[in-house]
């Protein structure tokens, strides 16, 4: 038996205790069937906490806005709503999460409309007195337009800018740095237009500040972009305008891995595997992106960095705190310097540790063309858990069904190496297309959780193909030592004398 390689998930209370309850567990997909979503309301609202403990820390002012995109539950929302609504506002990418949003106790007021809107999103969010982040030109025109035509208010928005450049090195002396492109937001060199546009329809908008998002994981890139936001304002408040927000959108990221050393000899493995050196790692030699070209690793490897050690509030507080290259302060003290209040979009961070996803596993049987590997079949299909359609690379955790202290009995003792496989019948419904190491060799009837799939991997995809199940959500909350739930629609964030999270 090879060396077993885990990528074991980080689990932090309270869903490491939720794992451990495991008759629990088996009791709700007993009853609401395989695949099931548990989610936990309480740790968004912790999480929410952790990155306002950053805006306190850097003595900032602002919203931390949850990216509704993330997940489509209604308690996570809900929950939300119930934050303090001066800290804590929802970012609504569509028609629908804004009806959603609006429906789950969030007003008008702490709601920010991103994304590109067709004129339905954009009169509801105006008549709601939401905050439209301004993806283009043209929405403006639209959005002034609609403001006239039906006589509402005067509408707050923000500015999205992108393709920021910026000189590297001291002085501005340096190589010019194009920050990565986005179809997203208005390019900075077209910015001084769209001012003017601005001005021409203030009577229908009031500019309160520039936005951007960047889909990276570079810190400094997004420092330079705050660095330009901030200076654009300068602009504004020359031409008359008085912008007070920066919004620097999401990407502050999730450290979905325990172990940096897991991580790291997983991916040396993949590498070695690519050229040959050991054994595939993945289903019929599944390079993740890298290919062997004449014995030397080419291509770069879709993943998400598995393993990191500075995610979410901290990688917030991180880029707060280095120096801005033009000019040269922190963009905290760029901040209070200029009295901007802060907005953040967090998605995936936000909904860290929220959250798991349940599988029954069906049948086990050996990998016939691999000898000493099984296949086994869920509950459940690549579109319920989209982990692996986002790089995200973690073992699920076995939950045997007689609970953890069950003997193995007959079958693998020790780590086994499996291929997870789903309930369609399509060669192509891999869970994961990666070998996933397991402490023993599961039974039918055993479940696997995948932990901490909140954020973008529950029902990102799912769909009615084969007639499958689509996993249902609950929401879970321990109480007096007990763990209660109930649907994700019914969930309130009121205490009720029956004692159900509702
Ligand atoms: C405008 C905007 N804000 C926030 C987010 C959330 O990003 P994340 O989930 O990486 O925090 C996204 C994601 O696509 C986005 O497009």
């Amino acid at each position: 038996m090879d060396v077993p390689l885990y990528l074991r998930p980080r689990v932090e209370p309270p869903l490491a205790s939720l794992l451990g309850a495991v008759p629990f567990l088996h009791s709700l997909v007993d009853a609401l069937g395989s695949p099931l979503n548990v989610l936990l309301p309480e740790a968004v609202a912790e999480n929410a906490r952790r990155f306002r403990s950053v805006y306190r820390r850097h003595r900032l002012a602002g919203r931390v806005y949850f990216a509704h995109k993330a997940n489509r539950s209604s308690a996570l929302v809900r929950r939300l709503a119930a934050e303090d609504p001066a800290a804590v506002g929802v970012d609504v990418a569509s028609l629908e999460e804004l009806r959603h949003a609006l429906s789950c106790g969030f007003t008008g007021d702490r709601i920010m409309a991103t994304g590109p809107k067709d004129p339905e999103f954009l009169w509801l969010a105006a008549r709601v007195g939401a905050t439209v982040n301004l993806d283009s030109p043209g929405e403006l025109e639209r959005l002034a337009g609609l403001v006239r035509g039906y006589g509402l208010g005067r509408v707050d928005v923000l500015v999205r800018l992108s393709g920021f450049e910026s000189a590297a090195g001291h002085g501005g002396a340096g190589t010019r740095l194009l920050s990565r492109r986005s179809r997203f937001g208005t390019p900075v060199r077209d910015a001084p237009a769209l001012v003017s546009a601005l001005e021409r329809h203030a009577d229908a908008v009031e500019l309160t500040g520039a936005a951007y998002h960047l889909d990276t994981t570079g810190v400094e890139e997004k420092v330079r972009a705050l660095e330009q936001c901030v200076l654009f304002m300068d602009e504004c408040r020359a031409r008359g305008f008085a912008p007070r927000a920066v919004d620097i959108g999401g990407g502050f990221g999730v450290g979905y891995v325990d172990d940096a050393g897991e991580w790291e000899r997983w991916t040396t493995a993949l590498s070695e595997a690519v050229l040959g050196g050991r054994p595939p790692l993945t289903w019929r030699g599944h390079g993740y992106g890298l290919r062997n070209e004449g014995g030397t690793v080419r291509g770069a490897a879709a993943l998400y960095p598995g393993h990191r050690p500075t995610a979410g509030p901290g990688y917030l507080d991180e880029l707060l705190s280095l120096p801005a290259p033009v000019l040269g302060r922190p963009p905290a003290t760029l901040l209070l310097e200029h009295l901007h209040d802060l907005y953040v979009e967090p998605g995936r961070s936000l909904v860290d540790q929220c959250g798991l996803s349940l599988a029954r596993v069906r049948d086990v049987r050996p990998a016939g063309e691999e000898p000493g590997r099984y296949l086994v079949r869920l509950g459940m299909n690549a579109g319920d858990v989209s982990l692996e359609e986002h790089g995200v690379l973690v073992d699920p955790v076995l939950l045997p069904r007689g609970g953890p202290e069950e003997e193995p009995g007959k079958g693998e003792e020790g780590p086994v190496g499996v291929f997870l496989v789903g309930n369609l019948c399509l060669e192509a419904d891999l869970i994961t297309r990666r070998l996933v190491f397991l402490p023993r060799l599961p039974r039918a009837g055993d479940l696997l959780a995948f932990a901490n799939t909140a954020g973008y991997a529950m029902d990102f995809h799912a769909h009615h193909a084969q007639r499958q199940p689509v996993a249902r959500t609950v929401a879970v909350e321990e109480r007096g030592g007990s763990w209660r739930w109930c649907p994700d629609e019914d969930y309130w964030p009121i205490t009720h004398p029956g004692g159900t999270p509702a």
